[in-house]
């Protein structure tokens, strides 16, 4: 019985900090989301990251950094993941199907969150590509609705499917049964691509230096008294687009030090 049982300990073996795979959703051949049991301990504030992973070949838990799509409320957690085709992780991740499990370190860290910010009256979100997962969780937490009277989400992709994730987790706000009637009219969702035509086009740094983005949605231009700002995207970004903000007068904050906007990497680039 001992032989049998180490066999199907090797076969199968118990992750270190399981949890159970419920749902996965495939939105581009680069681009998938998917959603897994919570531990009943973890409490996190909506913005933050959290380690997740597989077993590696050898047997050892191979982990990345990947924030948390879902809002603190919900009784499961959401993840909006990258396919990277020789990825370590996501070459194996992409292929999980609900019943799977996937290692969670239930630590959660970050600086998008709204501790790490002064009052203010609207908020910008600005992402490009899976840069939106923190704000999938920021724009269904009851207390952005609750700190701002609006909400500005910018996204910006190359193309129109790759929005596609956002688009529909902006649209499902409207009739969510829980914070719909908070949402009201204050979120305002900006999305653009840049390598295929759609209704909004270009860069998140153009159509605010432009000031495109205002006149389209008939705000008055970032002015740090008002002004405040979550920035997650790709390091050429996340660098452009705090240089544009300063210009604005918007200073960077930290958990320790709120101030005017926040920023967090979406992932680390090659070579750095
Ligand atoms: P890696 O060896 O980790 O990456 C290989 C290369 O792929 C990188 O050098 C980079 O050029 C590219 N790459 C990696 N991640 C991305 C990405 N998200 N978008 C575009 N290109 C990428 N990834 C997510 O998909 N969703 C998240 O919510 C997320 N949150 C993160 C939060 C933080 C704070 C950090 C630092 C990273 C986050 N990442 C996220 C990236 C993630 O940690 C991994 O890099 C990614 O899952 C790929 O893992 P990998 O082992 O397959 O390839
Ligand atoms: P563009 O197509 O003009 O490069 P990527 O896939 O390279 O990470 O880019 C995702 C999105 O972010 C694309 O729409 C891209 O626009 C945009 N982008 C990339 N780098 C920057 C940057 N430094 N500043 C503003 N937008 C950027």
């Amino acid at each position: 019985t001992e032989a049998l049982m180490m066999d199907v300990a090797r076969t199968k073996p118990h992750l270190p900090d399981a949890q159970t795979v419920t749902k996965v959703t495939h939105w581009t051949d680069r681009l998938f989301s998917f959603r897994v049991t919570r531990p009943a301990s973890l409490r996190f504030r909506s913005g933050e990251f959290v380690m997740i992973g597989l077993l590696g070949d050898n047997g050892k838990p191979l982990l990345r950094a990947y924030s948390i799509a879902s809002p603190s409320w919900d009784e499961e957690l959401e993840f909006y993941s990258i396919k990277v085709p020789d990825g370590p992780l996501t070459s194996k991740l992409q292929h999980i199907q609900p019943g799977d499990e996937i290692i969670l370190r239930p630590k959660p860290v970050g600086t998008l969150v709204h501790d790490a910010l002064l009052p203010g009256s609207r908020i910008w979100f600005l992402a490009t590509g899976t840069g939106i997962a923190p704000f999938a969780s920021l724009m269904r937490d009851p207390e952005t609705y609750d700190k701002y009277d609006q909400v500005i989400m910018m996204h910006t992709c190359r193309e129109v499917a790759e929005l596609e994730y956002g688009r529909q987790l902006v649209e499902s706000l409207k009739d969510d049964p829980l914070i719909g009637e908070m949402v009201g009219d204050k979120l305002l969702y900006y999305p653009t691509t840049t390598r295929e035509a759609s209704p909004r086009m270009g860069r998140i740094t153009e159509n605010l230096t432009s000031g495109k983005v205002f006149a389209d949605l008939g705000l008055a231009p970032m002015d740090p008294e008002e002004d405040r700002a979550m920035v997650c995207g790709s390091l050429a970004f996340n660098h452009d687009v705090k240089a544009v903000l300063e210009k604005f007068g918007l200073r960077e904050g930290a958990n320790s030090e709120p101030l005017e906007y926040v920023v967090e990497k979406a992932f680390v680039g090659d070579g750095i």
